[in-house]
């Protein structure tokens, strides 16, 4: 692979690197010879992923039970990585993700709208990307490079029915994302980066009841994204890699406050 975009030795930091999306990036960041620093809140999970990876390539995953929102948490991994790594080379930022309770069944009205449960949402997606983003990006000024990539979402750019919570929330990361990249680069230098990817469609554990029905037959609402969507179809997983992994590459080191759609086409179809 040409040195550009050679991913080999680096190390990448993952929130939620056990989910559907996180854990798939995490075994390709590894099957190119990259270390990954998994963040979860569960251990069990984490070790079984670790164990995973470390069995395709020996070494090459490293486990931290952190939650996200805890500030705290997220200083004593500042510290241990600056202790025990070379140096922090990326960022991926995958925690998140719809709560049911946040999700309007289809005859409720924004009145009926659970509160609570929308703050919630919108805590995971968007405190749980900007606090990371914040405290490790310590790591990357200190050294002089590093690559963020934020995770937004469809639902980011046009209403979609009935997730009020998760829309706001990953509207949120689109600014932030421009935000944190022009504050970064103007004042820290062109070598740190923050981009952001907005997937499609993908079924994942947060939305297989949304999309399929007990038989596994597609409900309405996943026909009507697969005729939104030019392609014809969901995205699968692994079709989010070759993204990340221009994005955390000196591919592309011109790039930064750049948000690219992954999506089968659903974002620039007008559905006519
Ligand atoms: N699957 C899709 O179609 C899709 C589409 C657009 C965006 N996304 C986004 O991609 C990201 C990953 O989604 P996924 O489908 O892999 O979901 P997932 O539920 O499989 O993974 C999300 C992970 O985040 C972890 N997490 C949640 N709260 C956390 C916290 N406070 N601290 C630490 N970890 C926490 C969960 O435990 C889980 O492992 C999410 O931000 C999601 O919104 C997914």
């Amino acid at each position: 692979m040409s040195e550009l975009l050679s991913l080999k030795n680096k190390h990448y930091a993952l929130s939620g690197g056990t989910g559907t999306l996180g854990g798939s990036i995490a075994k390709y960041l590894v099957e190119n010879g990259a270390n990954v620093l998994l963040m979860g809140r569960s251990l069990d999970k984490l070790q079984a992923k670790q164990k995973e990876l470390n069995a395709f390539s020996e070494n090459s995953a490293f486990i931290f039970k952190v939650d996200v929102l805890n500030e705290e948490a997220l200083h004593q991994l500042k510290n241990t990585i600056e202790k025990e790594f070379e140096c922090l080379d990326g960022l991926v930022n995958l925690a998140g993700g719809n709560l049911p309770g946040a999700t309007l069944t289809p005859n409720q009205t924004i009145h009926d709208i659970p509160l609570d449960d929308t703050r919630e949402v919108v805590d995971i997606n968007l405190f749980g990307t900007v606090l990371p983003s914040i405290v490790l990006s310590k790591l990357m000024v200190k050294q002089g490079h590093g690559s963020i990539i934020n995770i937004s979402s469809m639902a980011s750019k046009q209403s979609i029915s009935r997730v009020l919570g998760y829309s706001m929330a990953k509207a949120g990361i689109d600014i932030f994302t421009k935000w944190m990249a022009q504050e970064l680069a103007s004042k820290h230098g062109d070598k740190i980066r923050v981009n952001a990817i907005a997937p499609g469609f993908f079924i994942g554990n947060q939305n297989r009841k949304l999309l399929t029905n007990e038989d596994g037959s597609f409900t309405d609402r996943a026909n009507s994204i697969i005729k939104n969507t030019p392609m014809g179809r969901f995205g699968d997983i692994s079709e989010l890699n070759g993204t990340v992994h221009y994005l955390l590459s000196d591919a592309s080191s011109f790039v930064t406050g750049s948000i690219f759609d992954v999506d089968g086409g659903f974002s620039s179809f007008s559905g006519v």
